[in-house]
């Protein structure tokens, strides 16, 4: 089996960051004024600069021909053939048949799934019309107002953080709602807000067996049954799922579920029915821009090589990090408060994809995979981890994301929002020096001896990797296209590190265990097999009462 570290192009690698590791991008950028042009791409509307990086030409060949050797091109035609990459499950990762609108026929044994995919895309417009028409009534015949989408992970994260994004193409008729966390808390604050006789709940749920989203289910049907007198709730629900046959048991009719495959991924599914709840915000055309913008990506990442391929570059240069600098982490920080949920739906698509400690036959791995992915809105950073990335003791890359109009304009918010993304950047690759800030402090009329103390604590080191992904303005085309090209490229990563990207059993041990001590908790079973703490946590939750709160 295939381990990148075997590989001569990754010692060569090696020897390669030990000669330029010691290299300062200040330098690079003073001797190469071209340094921008050369390290920058385009596609549509979105910029990518990838010159704040420690590479030179010799490292982006190094790192193409490490990606050659992984066989990449050929890994990228079996992901979009719909060849069975997720191993441990046996499918196939079709996400991007999902916003194919290039061909008519993708053949899954022997089904043509494009023609399921339309069809799903019929039913979802149907509805989208129908609601936006005011046709879909509620048991009192009152239109629908109010759409609460009620699920987790990959049922809620993206078309929550997409509907955030594109707030500015939505409805002003509809409003819509997330539930997504088992606290009763979240969903009375939404339930508090809307009104049952007009509101439509969609249970987003791939296997509809999360217990987080059926409990929620669950006690939306009781309350709307107390709040409507009435046990015909047909008109308020909705499943998004792979199950229809446990969304019927739930009694949801075949007519009110919306289809999904076993071959789309729950992070990878905001382009299927579970993107939904956006759809009916930001209506059907822009959500078809949306998907069009995705297959812009997918177009670039199956025919641009390597060397000018926006995916590839970002995923190797997250390899270059990872494996030859010991970086255990990546920030991703918008600098758009539409975008402010994007690191929170980056987080899952990365960290459930490619946390992985086995190779793609099962064997142990030896080297390091996915970084913790983490970040925020810009500026807020600023005042809060930013200092960390500057002068800490990790080496943190972070991808900038800077939008460059926004559909709010007003002076002079706008540009000190693109100032402050362009000197944080700026700041993490040039650093300041002891002898800069010494000359400063003592030109600021500090004594020697108080200037060479304080230099200490306020050289920068600089040298601080940063991309910056450019958008001329948020649309749903540019959005789809920005959440592909990083689909994209963690699928990059998960090649080279010899993983499958596609698969999460990692999450499955905490789900078998929670039914046993669930059951302790209510007092259904007796406590048996628990290790110390957990009983003795169990143990001191019961003895806990409210009356004092
Ligand atoms: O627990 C992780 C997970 O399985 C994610 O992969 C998924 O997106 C989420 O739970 C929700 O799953 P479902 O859509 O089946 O409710």
């Amino acid at each position: 089996m295939y381990s990148p570290i075997q590989l001569p192009e990754w010692q060569q690698l090696q020897q390669h960051q030990a000669r330029i590791a010691t290299q300062h991008m200040r330098h690079w950028f003073a001797s190469d004024p071209q340094r921008f042009q050369r390290f920058s791409l385009s596609l549509g509307d979105i910029l990518f600069d990838y010159s704040k990086n420690i590479i030179t030409e010799e490292t982006l060949t190094l790192l193409v021909q490490l990606a050659n050797a992984a066989h990449l091109q050929q890994k990228i035609i079996d992901l979009f053939r719909g060849q069975a990459i997720n191993t441990s499950e046996n499918r196939p990762a079709l996400h991007t048949a999902l916003r194919n609108y290039k061909d008519s026929t993708l053949l899954l044994n022997g089904h043509n799934i494009l023609s399921s995919i339309q069809g799903m895309h019929k039913k979802m417009y149907a509805c989208i019309e129908k609601i936006r028409m005011q046709q879909w009534l509620g048991v009192t015949g009152q239109p629908i107002k109010y759409i609460v989408n009620v699920g987790i992970g990959g049922s809620h994260l993206g078309p929550m953080m997409a509907l955030h994004a594109l707030a500015d193409f939505s409805s002003t008729q509809l409003q819509c709602h997330f539930v997504s966390n088992i606290d009763s808390a979240h969903l009375y604050e939404v339930l508090d807000c809307i009104q049952p006789e007009s509101t439509l709940f969609i249970i987003s749920s791939k296997s509809f067996t999360t217990i987080e989203t059926l409990t929620h289910a669950q006690t939306i049907r009781q309350w709307l049954q107390q709040q409507l007198g009435t046990n015909n709730l047909t008109a308020h629900f909705i499943a998004i799922t792979a199950a229809a046959e446990k969304a019927q048991q739930f009694g949801i009719p075949e007519t009110h579920i919306f289809p999904l495959w076993d071959w789309v991924g729950g992070r990878y599914s905001v382009w299927s029915a579970m993107g939904l709840p956006l759809a009916l915000m930001i209506g059907i055309e822009n959500f078809s821009q949306f998907l069009q913008g995705a297959q812009d990506a997918d177009q670039h990442f199956q025919e641009a090589a390597f060397i000018n391929n926006i995916p590839v570059l970002m995923g190797l240069l997250s390899i270059w990090y990872t494996n030859f600098f010991s970086s255990h982490a990546h920030v991703v920080t918008p600098y758009s408060h539409r975008l402010h949920f994007l690191p929170h739906y980056l987080q899952q698509t990365e960290m459930e994809s490619n946390g992985k400690n086995s190779m793609r036959d099962g064997s142990p791995i030896t080297y390091k995979t996915g970084p913790v992915l983490f970040g925020g809105q810009g500026n807020d950073g600023q005042h809060a981890y930013h200092q960390l990335l500057h002068q800490g003791t990790h080496l943190i890359p972070t991808d900038f994301i800077l939008v460059a109009n926004s559909h709010h304009k007003q002076d002079p918010h706008q540009d000190i929002l693109i100032a402050s993304a362009l000197s944080q950047a700026q700041a993490m690759m040039q650093g300041k020096t002891y002898a800069e800030i010494l000359q400063e402090a003592l030109a600021n009329g500090l004594t020697d001896e108080e200037a060479a103390k304080l230099a200490k604590h306020k050289q920068l080191p600089g040298n601080r990797p940063s991309n910056t992904l450019f958008m001329k303005k948020i649309t749903p085309r540019n959005l789809g296209t920005l959440l592909a090209l990083y689909e994209h490229k963690i699928f990059v990563e998960g090649v080279l590190w010899n993983i499958n990207s596609f698969d999460q059993w990692g999450v499955e041990l905490g789900k078998q265990l929670l039914p046993p001590i669930l059951d302790c908790l209510t007092g259904i079973a007796e406590s048996a097999n628990l290790d110390s703490s957990t009983l003795g946590l169990i143990t001191h939750y019961k003895k806990q009462d409210d009356d004092s709160i």
